[in-house]
Parts: structure tokens; C-alpha cells; sequence
């Protein structure tokens, strides 16, 4: 296990790059087995994340090979295997992004079920509803789930009770390549959706409205090899943006595409942060001496995002005043809460909202990143917590950020990597 070991910091200042999407590329990266042909993704972060996916496509039998520091080849010829092992899915989610190009490729997939985590129980019944529209018989057995279908997918009308992110891409890919025409409806609108509908299409699918509540799949007999890019990470930007908010710094932030990030910017400007967006991938945040205090609800995209919201509670937790907080997405995601009250934090849980009332201190800690986000909340809580914050289990920040100690030190941050 190892650790950040944080001191009190001064106002961050300068600027620094984010890398590509972790929510894009576990997206990409699975929608490579549904062709024979060879695949290029570009801007591929260097995350925990990303070997645990390349890792099980491996083990699908698909040949990978890094071309370039960011860029990777994927031929997933011959599929040796049509199985994601408990201990990779159990590692992460986003493994279960494979069952729907198996699915469609080969006719059968079979992956592990995927637990619940820290943030919630993260059920998978949207994902095998969409994949019996489409034509699959879905069995359940010994911690396995198991999709089969004798001969093509069919198109069909499919109606998500959530706009699930993991489900719209699962079912999109799935319906790719199925005969007929697929309507996802109450589709998830994320950016990374966006991204993924436009890798398919660079692949030949024919697919519309992604973005929009109702996508429109017209399935393909076959899919090719493309090169595609990974989308800019606008949770990794939005991160840094209250690191800037939060230390009341100057802080420019590079390839990040503004039209994602609006719900962050209305709220960090809503609690006095100045936003400036340089040009069409370059952002500055300048933070104010103490921010106000402001409410966020959590919801899915163009909402604000979930992902957004352990860091923006660090933000309330020296604000000017009182703030709520509503998590609407995930039913458990306040673990951070308890961390942040370690370190002096006022806030009251109550069901899925969180009163935040702003001290104007913190005093550092030993605390705990219970999941990605979480972890990096108690980070930007470190840069201004009096004495020392000890973050512990940063194995999860790992998973989401790249090197997030050397970019935030680069901008004046006391901040060290320890191995236990
Ligand atoms: C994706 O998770 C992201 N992960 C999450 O990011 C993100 O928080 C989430 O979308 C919401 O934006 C990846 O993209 C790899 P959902 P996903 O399906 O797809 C319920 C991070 O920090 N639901 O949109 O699992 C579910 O319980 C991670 O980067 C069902 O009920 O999220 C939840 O309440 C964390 N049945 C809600 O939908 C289903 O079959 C949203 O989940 C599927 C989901």
C-alpha cells in the first residue's frame, strides 16, 4: 500500500496538461473486439484502469502493442476465448463493457458478475434487459452471467428505466452488429457515449442521436479497423479546477474541451472562482480567497456530475456559508464524508444529501481514499489543511489520475508519493 504524504500548500500557479478520458477508453478499448481488423487508439492514458482492461482483452486473445507512448494497437483475431474472469472483473467494472461485443461477435459471452463497490450496489440489470431485447438468452450461475444467442442479434426497441452510462454502451455496441434497427431510448448523453458512437461509426456501424435521449442503431454485417482518439478527461480537468478554486490559485488547464465541463464552471463561478476559457482546449481557473458556499445535485449528463462531487464537497467544506449537497446518482456515495470530518469538516448526512457548513479550517489528518474520487477530495483537502494529511489506499486515485502528485506539485504543491 502506499500513501501522499501532504502539506499545507500555497495558492497553486501555472498551468498543466490532463490526459485522455479513463471513462472513454474502457469504452474504446472493449469496442475494438467487435472486428477482426486491426485498431489504433490514440491519447490512451497511463492508467491502473487501462492495463486491467488490456489485460482481459489479452486474455480474450486479442494482440496488443503500445506504438507510442499514449497509442495502441488492438487486433483481436483470433478470440480465443469468450470469458472475463472474476478476478479481472472484481478488479473493475468496466470489464462488463466486453459481454456486449462478445455478445454480437461470437454469439456467446460469459463475465463474471460484477460486485457492487464502495459507492453502490452498481446492478447490471439494465445492461442483460437490453442484451434480451436484442434476441440473447442471459443465465445466471455460480457468480457467472452467461448471454447466448443462436445466430444474429435482432434489432430492437429498448427503453432504459436509467439513462445508465455502461448500459447505453454495452447495448450499443451489441446492437452494432445486429440485423435490424435498435432504439435505445432514455440513452445515457455523456460525452464518453459521444465518443464511443463515434469510434463505431469510424468502424462502419451506422448509429445517430448519440448525445441526444434517444440513440438509433442500424446493425452492420461487419465492423473494420479505425484510429480513433480518446476524449479529453473532463473529471480528471474538473479535479484541477477546484484544486485551483480551492488554494484560491491561477492555475491553466490544457486539452480539455470546454462544452464538457459547463456544470462545473456555473458552479465554480457561482462560488466565486473566476473561468476563463483561453481558447477552445485551454481553461483558467482563479480562485477567490474564500469561496461561497453553494448547492449541487448530482445528476446524469448535462447534469453535474457525480464524479465531481466528493471534489466539489472539499471545495463547500471551507466555504462562506452552507451548502447542500444531493447525490442523486449513487445511493452510497458519501464515503468521503466521514474522511473529510476527520480532518475538521461540519457536514450532515441526511439520506442522499449532505449539509456542508463551511469552517475556516482544516486541520490535517491521517485519512483514507475509500474510491477514486473520494481519494482525490482528501487530496485537494490536504493542500489546505493546517500541518500534515496523510492520504492512505491511493491505489484507487491511481485507477482514475495519472501521476496526480507530479501535476499538482508542478503547481506548487507539497505533496510526496510514500511506498508503504
Ligand atoms: C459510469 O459507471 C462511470 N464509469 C462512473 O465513473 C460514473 O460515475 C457513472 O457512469 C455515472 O456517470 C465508467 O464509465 C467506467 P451507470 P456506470 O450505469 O456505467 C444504476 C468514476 O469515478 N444502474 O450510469 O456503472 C446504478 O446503480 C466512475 O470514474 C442500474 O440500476 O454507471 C446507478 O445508480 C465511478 N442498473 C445509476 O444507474 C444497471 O443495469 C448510474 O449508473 C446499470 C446502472
Amino acid at each position: 500500500m502506499s500513501k501522499f504524504v501532504i502539506k499545507k500548500s500555497s495558492p497553486l500557479k501555472g498551468s498543466i496538461k490532463v490526459n485522455g478520458a479513463k471513462n472513454s477508453v474502457l469504452a474504446l478499448l472493449p469496442a475494438t473486439l467487435l472486428t477482426e481488423d486491426e485498431c489504433i487508439i490514440d491519447k490512451v492514458p497511463d492508467l491502473q484502469d487501462v492495463k486491467v482492461m488490456t489485460s482481459l482483452l489479452e486474455q480474450l486473445g486479442a494482440r496488443i502493442e503500445y506504438i507510442e507512448k499514449e497509442k495502441i494497437k488492438i487486433t483481436s483475431v483470433p478470440l480465443s476465448s469468450h470469458e472475463a474472469p472474476y478476478e479481472l472483473v472484481q478488479k473493475m467494472r468496466a470489464s462488463f463493457y466486453v459481454m456486449g461485443p462478445l455478445l454480437a461477435r461470437k454469439g456467446v459471452a460469459r463475465v463474471s458478475q460484477p460486485g457492487g463497490c464502495a459507492i453502490g450496489a452498481r446492478p447490471i440489470d439494465l445492461h442483460l434487459k437490453g442484451f434480451e431485447a436484442l434476441g440473447a438468452t442471459v443465465e445466471h450461475g455460480d457468480g457467472f452471467v452467461e448471454a447466448r444467442c443462436d445466430g444474429r442479434l435482432q434489432g430492437a426497441n429498448i427503453y432504459l428505466d436509467y439513462p445508465s452510462v455502461g448500459a447505453t454502451a454495452n447495448i450499443m455496441m451489441a446492437a452494432s452488429l445486429a440485423d435490424g434497427i435498435t432504439h435505445i431510448e432514455n440513452s445515457a448523453q455523456e460525452p464518453e457515449i459521444v465518443n464511443l458512437a463515434g469510434f463505431l461509426n469510424s468502424m462502419g456501424a451506422d448509429i445517430s442521436g448519440a448525445g441526444m435521449d434517444t440513440i438509433r442503431i442500424r446493425g452492420v454485417e461487419k465492423l473494420n479497423g479505425t484510429q480513433h482518439e480518446v476524449i479529453p478527461d473532463r473529471i480528471e480537468t474538473g479535479t484541477y479546477m477546484v484544486a485551483a478554486a480551492i488554494t484560491g490559485g491561477d492555475v491553466t488547464i490544457e486539452n480539455v474541451m470546454p462544452e464538457h465541463l459547463k456544470p462545473i464552471i456555473a458552479k465554480l463561478k457561482e462560488c466565486g472562482a473566476q473561468v476563463i476559457e483561453e481558447s477552445d482546449d485551454k481553461i483558467r481557473v482563479i480562485g477567490c480567497d474564500r469561496p461561497k458556499a453553494v448547492d449541487i445535485t448530482t445528476l446524469p449528463y448535462p447534469g453535474f456530475p457525480t464524479d465531481m462531487q466528493a471534489q466539489f464537497m472539499a471545495l463547500m467544506v471551507c466555504a462562506d456559508g452552507e451548502s447542500v449537497i444531493n447525490e442523486t446518482v449513487f445511493e452510497n456515495r458519501f464515503m468521503h464524508v466521514n474522511e473529510l470530518r476527520r480532518m475538521g469538516a461540519i457536514i450532515k448526512e441526511e439520506g442522499h444529501s449532505a449539509v456542508v457548513s463551511g469552517v475556516k479550517m482544516l486541520h490535517g489528518a491521517k485519512v483514507r481514499a475509500t474510491d477514486l474520487r473520494a481519494g482525490a477530495a482528501l487530496v485537494l483537502s490536504g493542500l489546505i489543511a493546517e500541518g500534515t494529511t496523510e492520504v492512505d489506499e491511493i491505489e484507487h486515485i491511481d485507477r482514475g489520475y495519472v501521476r496526480i502528485e507530479e501535476k499538482l506539485r508542478s503547481l506548487g504543491a507539497d505533496i510526496c508519493r510514500v511506498e508503504d
